[in-house]
C-alpha cells in the first residue's frame, strides 16, 4: 500500500468576481505538486436568484485548466469564439497552450433560478515542448464519460482521465494523467495501482475515509509518498468510514521535472517567458472575447 507523505486542509480563498473556493494548493507552503499547479473546489456555494458569481475575462498560457462541475452550470466563452455550457457532471479539459482569454460565468438560466454551484478546477502543467502549442478544448458531456459501478452499487468510479476498473477515459492528455471521481458507500473500499514515480493525490469532497490508516475528512488533500520500495507500481487504497458516502477525487500524474516560473494565470519555465506572456497579453496577442 502506498504511504502518505502529507495531509493538507484546503484554505478558503476569494477568486474571480467573488467566488469562494477551497484551495489545498498552491498555498504559502506548497507552490505546486508536479505536474499539478492548482486544485480549487468552487463552493459548494448557494446563490439566491440573480446573485451567482463567476470568473470574468482572464488569460492563460503554458498549461491546462480542467473544469469538472458537480452542481450548477457555468457558461464558457473565449477569444477563439468558442462558447458552451459546462453543466453538472460535465468536464472541460482546456489546453491553454500559447494563450487564450476566456470567461467562466454562471449560465443565464442558473443565475436566474439561483441554486448551488459546486465544482472543481485543476491546473495541469505542460512540458516545455508543449507550452506554446495551439489551444485545444475537450468539452465532454457527462453522458460520454465512462463510469464503473459495482454490482452491489457500493463503488462508483467516473473515469475522467486515464483508465480504471476496466474503463478507459475519452479525454486525451499530453502527459500520463489519471483523474477519477470515486464515491464509496459506508464500509466500501477502493484500490488503484499508480506507478510509484507518479504523483498521487486524493481530495475528499464529502464524507470521511481511512487512507493508509489515517482518518481524512472533507476539504482535505492526501499527498501520497513517492518512496521507492522496489516495486514497479504501488496501490492507493481508501475506505469509507462513518455512516455517509465518501466522495473523493483521485488525481495522479507523471512529474515533468522542469523549472517553473509562474505569475497568476501564466506558467512557464523561466521569468523571461513570463515577461513575454504579459507583453503578448497586453498587446492583444492572446485575443479578446467578442461581445455576442
Ligand atoms: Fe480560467
Amino acid at each position: 500500500m502506498r504511504a502518505i507523505k502529507e495531509i493538507v486542509t484546503a484554505e478558503a480563498v476569494r477568486e474571480g468576481a467573488g467566488v469562494i473556493v477551497h484551495r489545498p494548493f498552491p498555498t504559502r507552503e506548497i507552490d505546486n505538486i508536479d505536474p499539478f499547479l492548482l486544485l480549487d473546489h468552487m463552493g459548494p456555494n448557494d446563490y439566491a436568484p440573480g446573485t451567482a458569481k463567476g470568473f470574468p475575462d482572464h488569460p492563460h498560457r503554458g498549461f491546462e485548466t480542467v473544469s469538472y462541475m458537480l452542481e450548477g452550470a457555468l457558461e464558457h466563452r473565449d477569444s477563439a469564439g468558442n462558447k458552451g455550457i459546462i453543466a453538472a457532471g460535465d468536464v472541460q479539459w482546456m489546453t491553454a497552450g500559447a494563450g487564450v482569454v476566456h470567461s467562466e460565468m454562471p449560465a443565464e438560466s442558473f443565475r436566474e433560478s439561483g441554486g448551488r454551484l459546486n465544482g472543481f478546477q485543476l491546473w495541469v502543467n505542460l512540458p516545455k515542448s508543449d507550452k506554446m502549442t495551439a489551444p485545444r478544448y475537450q468539452d465532454t458531456l457527462a453522458a460520454n464519460i465512462p463510469i464503473y459501478e459495482s454490482e452491489d452499487k457500493s463503488v462508483w468510479v467516473k473515469v475522467i482521465a486515464g483508465s480504471s476498473m476496466g474503463k478507459q477515459a475519452v479525454i486525451s492528455t499530453h502527459i500520463p494523467i489519471l483523474y477519477l471521481h470515486v464515491i464509496l458507500q459506508p464500509g466500501a473500499s477502493f484500490s488503484q495501482a499508480v506507478p510509484l514515480a507518479h504523483t498521487a493525490l486524493a481530495y475528499v469532497i464529502s464524507g470521511q475515509g481511512k487512507f493508509a490508516e489515517k482518518k481524512v475528512e472533507a476539504d482535505q488533500l492526501v499527498i501520497f509518498s513517492n518512496h521507492d520500495n522496489g516495486a514497479d507500481s504501488d496501490v492507493v487504497t481508501f475506505t469509507a468510514e462513518g455512516n455517509q458516502a465518501l466522495s473523493v477525487l483521485l488525481i495522479a500524474g507523471e512529474p515533468i521535472n522542469e523549472p517553473i516560473a509562474r505569475y497568476g494565470p501564466f506558467v512557464m519555465n523561466y521569468p523571461a517567458e513570463i515577461k513575454q506572456a504579459l507583453v503578448d497579453y497586453q498587446e492583444g496577442r492572446m485575443g479578446q472575447i467578442n461581445v455576442f
